[in-house]
């Protein structure tokens, strides 16, 4: 029984790969690297061109950015079509833009038979008429002030695909699981939820002690130099009053997102392991913003051999839309832009498994097979080897990014996609998903706020479950089995 019910079902979020393990194409002789703590932080669901594109002209000319010129027709299929071209300005955005796989395709290939990037206005023409100046807009760098300065100081990714894989299931190997076993810790630091828990894995007791809440252990751990060889931050997921989503996810607040990278910037800059330190900040798909850049498409290898369902079958032989990542260490020159990688195959390209390919490199990890993509993905480790010592003048504070919104966090709003995934997941981890009203009833009916209090009080009640087992020294493979609380207490829902 159990199952078949386990598992929530699953879309291609990020989460699901990032972290997977990968094969390491050929361990050539390594220069030593002066990077002992990889910090990731993913946030959802910008393109490049809308968070970073602007910044060509006013921050860094050798970005592959915007110019203004890049336009969209409102219709793909007329000659004498109207166009819409990309303007900045961006605002506070509502609703969400299209990305669904259909809806990436119609972006990405318009009426072309290759990545021509102009279908994003017919697209979003198509859910509702104010969307296509939506989708064709990019953010004022004084609107992103917290990239603006980041983008300056250190490094820029102007290359970095999403990754397209199938994935079934959550038993693989992770990339925390081999530093586990190489004696590396790893540690995640949640806000709402830890949604690296989709990785069945991850739920055993030996892993209990390596989820942290972020507002009470982040500063702390930065501060006494303890944070763990690869740091992962989880941003908020649900938007509430007094916690507003900080992960950019329309109709998130791109300014609570820019206030939580200033927090997690500061803090390691203050901290006494800032001289061997890399943080990552990358966004898992670009949201259904336009970007100019065409999708890599030709000799992508298919990662395993699979193909997507019906009608489309996809056989992940492409990327995605441009992301934008910005790469942050004392050891990165200034104003560095970052485009393709050097292999390993000639049309190697950065994207999603580029990270744990690169910690696998960083940190001398032996190999794990996981897929053909993995092995074709470039590394980024490169990025902290130009300079012979680390830095001392970045800067110890950066800017204040204004809100956006003028309205509050809309906490009786129906859930999202991935809210509700969420939802199923902390379900999982309670027991509830055993009822027979699980999942259909309860994680398509929450508003935001009621799913937001329900997940918080899941994760506690697993973790505390956990930690539990193990002080009664429980065998540390198992993964605790929690019963409904549901049931037992119908009077109080
Ligand atoms: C971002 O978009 C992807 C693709 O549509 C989706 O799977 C994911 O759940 C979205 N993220 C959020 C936070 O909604
Ligand atoms: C479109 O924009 C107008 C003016 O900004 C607004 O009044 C209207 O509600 C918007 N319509 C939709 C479908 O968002
Ligand atoms: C980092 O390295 C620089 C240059 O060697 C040094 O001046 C600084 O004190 C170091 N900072 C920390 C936190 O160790
Ligand atoms: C789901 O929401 C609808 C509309 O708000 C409500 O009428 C219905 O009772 C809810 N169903 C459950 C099972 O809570």
């Amino acid at each position: 029984m159990e199952g078949s019910k386990s598992n929530p079902p699953i879309s291609f979020s990020f989460v699901f790969f990032l972290f997977l393990t990968v094969l390491s194409p050929m361990v050539a002789q390594q220069q030593q690297s002066p990077i002992k703590t990889v910090v990731v932080l993913v946030m959802e669901n910008r393109s490049f061109d809308h968070m970073i594109g602007w910044m060509k002209k006013s921050v860094n000319p050798a970005i592959n950015g915007v110019t203004g010129n890049e336009c969209n027709p409102v219709s793909t299929k007329d000659p004498n079509s109207q166009s819409i071209c990309f303007t900045d300005g961006s605002e506070f955005v509502d609703p969400d833009p299209g990305h669904s796989f259909d809806a990436v395709e119609q972006q990405v290939f318009g009426s072309t038979t290759f990545p021509s990037m102009s279908g994003f206005v017919e697209q979003a023409l198509s859910i509702s008429p104010n969307l296509s100046e939506t989708v064709m807009k990019g953010f004022r760098p004084e609107a992103v002030p917290v990239y603006t300065s980041l983008v300056g100081e250190f490094a820029v990714f102007d290359r970095c695909n999403v990754k397209k894989q199938l994935v079934q299931g959550f038993p693989q190997k992770t990339i925390f699981e081999s530093l586990h076993e190489n004696g590396l810790n790893f540690g995640i630091y949640f806000q709402n939820i830890p949604t690296t828990l989709f990785y069945r894995n991850l739920r055993k007791l030996k892993y209990v002690s390596k989820f942290h809440q972020f507002d009470l252990s982040f500063k702390k751990h930065a501060r006494d130099g303890k944070l763990p060889s690869l740091t992962v931050i989880e941003p908020r997921y649900f938007d509430i009053k007094a916690w507003p989503a900080n992960d950019d996810h329309p109709s998130h607040d791109v300014a609570n997102g820019q206030k939580l990278v200033k927090e997690v910037y500061e803090t390691l800059r203050a901290s006494p392991q800032w001289n061997e330190t890399l943080l990552v900040i990358t966004y898992d798909e670009h949201g259904g913003f336009y970007d100019h850049v065409q999708t890599p498409f030709e000799n992508v290898p298919n990662p395993d051999g699979n193909t997507g369902p019906a009608p489309s079958f996809f056989k992940f032989d492409r990327l995605g839309v441009r992301v934008p990542t910005i790469m942050v260490s004392p050891w990165i020159k200034k104003g560095t832009v970052v485009s393709g990688p050097n292999g390993p195959a000639p049309n190697s390209e950065f994207e999603h498994s580029s990270i744990p390919a690169t910690i696998k490199k960083m940190f001398n990890l032996p190999s794990n097979f996981l897929t053909h993509r993995d092995a074709w993905a470039g590394t980024f480790e490169g990025v902290v080897w130009e300079l012979s010592s680390p830095r001392t003048d970045c800067p110890e504070t950066l800017p204040d990014a204004v809100p956006l919104r003028t309205t509050e966090a809309k906490e009786d709003a129906a859930l999202s996609e991935f809210q509700s995934e969420i939802v199923q997941l902390a379900a999982v981890l309670n027991g509830d998903h055993f009822l027979s009203s699980f999942p259909n009833e309860m994680s398509k009916n929450m508003t935001v706020k009621e799913a937001h209090k329900y997940t918080r009080g899941a994760v506690s009640r697993f973790i505390r479950a956990s930690k539990e087992a193990v002080k009664l020294g429980a065998d540390e493979s198992t993964i605790v089995d929690m019963r409904s609380s549901l049931t037992t207490k119908s009077s109080n829902p």
